[in-house]
């Protein structure tokens, strides 16, 4: 294979790894899934700075809570899980055992009691609420109870009965894979064979070293037979959308749906895996506003509550809501049904339909087809990959490559238009992460480099 991933080469490689560990979130649990539908919960490696993090906010509020005399401090990490709301919600099982300091002393480098029955470790699951752009952590749930007590309680729930409709998803996202540069896809090789080393490390008992080098002789046919051909098969099984029709026209030089009064204001999906369904209401809004002549708000609420194909707070795909739209009849209004932001018994009645829709179309991949189709049939559901969005503040975002892995999509949101800033080509892509978020609740992203799989999954719905 590459030459790059042997010696000298080494030393980058790791520090890479360090950071992709997080970018990419190796699961440590291979019940638990690397990929899922835009805001599905993840698993997440310990190495996660950002889990690393949150992780000493639930021990500082933990050791706040208690009135035990000693500090307590996380004595095992035992498994953590992340999902993409407004921000980052973590769930975290760890371990807390007592250290000799006293609680006054507030140091972290307290060691912990040799004997074993002093140590009093409990197990405990914390959910952590981050928003990095806001350098704000909220702990919204402590649950714990000493070791060895009903441990299966506090097993995360790990996605063991995978419906269809999960694995088309997660196989609709590695299928992107097909379309991977060979950089990427060393990538992917090489953090399948660093999960492999670390645990290799973790299980040794003796003196043995194992190194990236060791485990990344993979052969790109070895890889295509181990991870390709399966999808494949998968792959077939997914329920396709029609191809777009062609735009008819080149797209102009820039075009911005806002100015043309087909999007609604931006909104917020509070703590909630819900993006797919602002993604999809969002396109439909700019559908009903070209065919009908009015602006809705429509109702993502309706999409958690009733859409069955998808997962409500726990994730989704725009190609599912808008078969389920069309089975339930149409969408209600976002005064009629309006957004709470967790998942309640379906309210669904067809006498408030607002809108409704009769079939869906997914988008060409080419950057230019879809800007000229964007400007010639309005906004765009597409999904991406988040990473550099967490951090965004404003201007025109481009991360590297590495940063932004294209098929690592964890996000959907709504293209609105697209246009040049300082010579940077970009799309503005409306959020639904609240009006502080970013530039005016939107993320500008660079455009012409299919930055963050922005081109992978873009589609509309079609009113006729
Ligand atoms: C737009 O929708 C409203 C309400 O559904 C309807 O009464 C009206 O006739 C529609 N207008 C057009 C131009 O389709
Ligand atoms: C589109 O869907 C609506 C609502 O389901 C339906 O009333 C209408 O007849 C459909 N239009 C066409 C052309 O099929």
């Amino acid at each position: 294979m590459s030459v790059g991933f042997r010696c000298c080469a080494l030393i980058p490689w790791m520090v890479l790894a360090a950071v992709l560990g997080s970018v990419l979130s190796l699961g440590e649990d291979l019940d638990r899934p690397l990929f899922g539908p835009p805001g599905s919960p993840i698993g997440v490696h310990e190495s996660d700075p950002g889990l690393k993090k949150v992780m000493l906010f639930a021990e500082e509020r933990y050791n706040r809570g208690s009135n035990a005399m000693h500090l307590r401090k996380i004595s095992r990490f035992v498994s953590a899980t992340k999902q993409l709301v407004k921000g980052i919600r973590y769930t975290i099982t760890v371990e807390l055992s007592n250290t000799l300091c006293k609680k006054s002393a507030m140091v972290r480098t307290c060691d912990f009691y040799p004997e074993t029955q002093k140590l009093k470790t409990e197990v405990c699951v914390f959910e952590v609420w981050d928003i990095p752009w806001q350098g704000t952590s909220t702990l919204l749930k402590q649950k714990c109870s000493p070791k060895g007590q009903s441990a299966a309680q506090f097993k995360l729930q790990s996605p063991k009965k995978l419906n269809k409709c999960v694995v088309f998803v997660k196989y609709s996202f590695l299928i992107a894979l097909f379309g991977l540069t060979e950089a990427e896809r060393r990538l992917q090789i090489f953090q399948e064979n660093l999960k492999t080393a670390e645990k290799l490390q973790a299980l040794d008992q003796g003196s043995a070293e194992y190194g990236v080098t060791k485990f990344s002789d993979l052969t790109e046919e070895e890889f295509r037979s181990t991870y390709l051909n399966p999808l494949l098969s998968q792959w077939t099984l997914h329920r396709g959308m029609k191809p777009a029709p062609p735009a008819k026209t080149p797209a102009p030089d820039s075009w911005d749906w806002r100015d043309h009064g087909a999007v609604s204001p931006v909104k917020n999906q509070g703590m909630c895996g819900s993006c797919w369904a602002f993604s999809v209401t969002g396109n439909i809004e700019g559908q009903w506003f070209l065919k009908n002549g009015t602006l809705l708000s429509l109702s993502e609420q309706e999409l958690v509550d009733c859409d069955g194909l998808d997962q409500a707070c726990r994730g989704g795909l725009p190609s599912n809501a808008y078969e389920a739209i069309e089975k339930l009849g149409g969408l209600e209004s976002e005064t009629d049904y309006s957004y709470t932001g967790h998942k309640q018994k379906c309210d669904f009645t067809n006498r408030k339909v607002a809108a409704y829709i009769n079939s869906s179309v997914e988008l060409p991949k080419d950057e230019r087809e879809i800007a000229a189709w964007l400007a010639e049939n309005g906004p765009i559901s597409v999904a991406l990959n988040a990473f550099a969005m967490q951090f965004y503040k404003k201007g025109v975002s481009h991360p590297w490559k590495i940063f932004c892995n294209p098929w690592m999509i964890d996000h959907a949101v709504l293209l609105v238009g697209y246009g040049e800033r300082n010579g940077i080509p970009f799309w503005a892509i409306k959020n639904s992460w609240g009006e502080d978020y970013g530039e005016q609740g939107y993320y500008y992203l660079q455009r012409g480099s299919n930055a963050c799989g922005i081109n992978r999954m873009g589609s509309s719905a079609v009113i006729n």
